[in-house]
């Protein structure tokens, strides 16, 4: 996917600038990346609406819009590598869906810095985040299941899916044609 994808990603990095280093072509295998991970400002919504929208354009992702954004930006977390001009580089979100459950949404990590522990140190930094909240389970809606599954995360038919869940896929393009799956983690088991 990586030679598919735009380097950089459109609106990561300023028009006319030139990233001060090289990404790399594939991450494959490489050192885990110590990048630092916060939380999104409105400044960085342009970045994550370009990171997002280049996977929903492959049917990886649900699409994002800029008023989405706005209105729920203090769900986000970005990563950040100062080395390349301060390009936000993955992002995640977890929107609080009712008491004992919060979604994963829109995890999303560019291609020359995937398989470096992005995503999995995206997802912990969301969990300690639901913990603080007393948020009990976390779900997602993916097509990554290998990836879910490494975090312990466990897929669930769609009839043992509470009906909170479905919010979204009203908006979805692939509503009539889902081919993704539902998972959950249990963080009080975690615990134990
Ligand atoms: C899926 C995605 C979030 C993974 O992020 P990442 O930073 O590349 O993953 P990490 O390096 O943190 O990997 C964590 C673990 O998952 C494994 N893993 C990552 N991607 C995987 C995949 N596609 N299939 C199987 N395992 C995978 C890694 O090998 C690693 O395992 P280990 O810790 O046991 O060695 C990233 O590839 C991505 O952004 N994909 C496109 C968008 C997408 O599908 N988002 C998912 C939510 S909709």
């Amino acid at each position: 996917m990586s030679e598919e994808f735009p380097h950089p990603p459109p609106g990561i990095l300023p028009e006319g600038t030139r990233p001060k280093v090289a990404y790399p072509e594939s991450a494959n295998g490489a050192e885990a990346l110590d990048l630092p991970i916060r939380r999104a400002r409105v400044a960085d919504v342009e970045a994550i609406l370009a990171l997002v929208n280049d996977y929903a354009a492959r049917n990886l992702m649900l699409p994002r819009g800029p008023q989405y954004l706005y209105e729920n930006i203090r769900d986000f977390a970005v990563v950040v590598d100062e080395a390349a001009g301060g390009a936000i580089v993955a992002c995640g979100s977890l929107h609080v869906l009712w008491e004992d459950m919060a979604e994963v949404r829109s995890l999303a990590i560019h291609p020359a810095y995937q398989n470096r522990g992005l995503g999995r140190r995206i997802v912990e930094h969301l969990k300690a985040e639901a913990a603080r909240l007393g948020i009990r389970r976390l779900f997602t809606f993916t097509l990554s299941e290998e990836f879910f599954v490494r975090l312990g995360f466990v897929r669930k038919a769609r009839e043992e899916l509470p009906p909170k869940v479905w919010g979204e896929c009203s908006r979805c393009p692939k509503y009539f044609r889902c081919d993704e799956v539902g998972m959950v983690l249990d963080l009080e088991k975690e615990e134990r």
